[in-house]
């Protein structure tokens, strides 16, 4: 059964908000490399890459649907921030606006009947509670570090040891 025209309207936006999360952790990341925290950077390159894969894994199955993607313009992401502890309370506070909209985006799917986008909205809904829980963890380890520079560098390294997570199937 095709996708609802409503459903398909709810998803292209959600892609969009995803691209753009990707485009905040980007700016995020030379941000970081402009502070001399490359493992910060790195990590947040790679925060990047994820949430490119979140809207091409939409988009796929959009597509598997027999529905129409609509690209939309993404919005210029924030350049400056006051400092690595900014950056990481804006990915926390960004990440709950995310759960936000995956939940608003549920309930449209649910209102329509359409129990396929439920289901495949649930790794989203997972996915949002790790995001925000790993958030708040980089915030207490910086709140702990609280502006030591040695325990900065450690954490810093720490950082730049992340791996990009395996592909889950969609
Ligand atoms: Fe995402
Ligand atoms: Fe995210």
């Amino acid at each position: 059964m095709a996708v609802s025209p409503t459903v398909q309207d709810a998803f292209n936006r959600h892609i969009n908000a995803e691209f753009y999360s990707s485009y905040l952790y980007l700016s995020m990341a030379t941000y970081c490399e402009s502070i001399d925290l490359p493992g910060f950077a790195h990590w947040m390159r790679i925060q990047s890459r994820e949430e490119y894969a979140h809207a091409m894994r939409l988009i796929g199955y959009i597509e598997d649907r027999d529905g129409r993607i609509t690209l939309l313009p993404i919005a210029q992401p924030p350049i400056e921030f006051a400092s690595v502890e900014d950056v990481m309370q804006q990915t926390l506070s960004h990440e709950q606006h995310v759960s936000t909209l995956i939940n608003r985006l549920y309930a449209v799917a649910a209102d329509a009947g359409d129990v396929a986008s439920q289901v495949t909205l649930q790794w989203f809904v997972n996915e949002q509670v790790e995001e925000e829980k790993t958030a708040r963890d980089v915030i207490a380890a910086l709140s702990m570090v609280a502006g030591r520079s040695d325990a900065l560098l450690l954490l810093d390294r720490e950082m730049g040891a992340r791996t990009p997570s395996a592909p889950t199937a969609a």
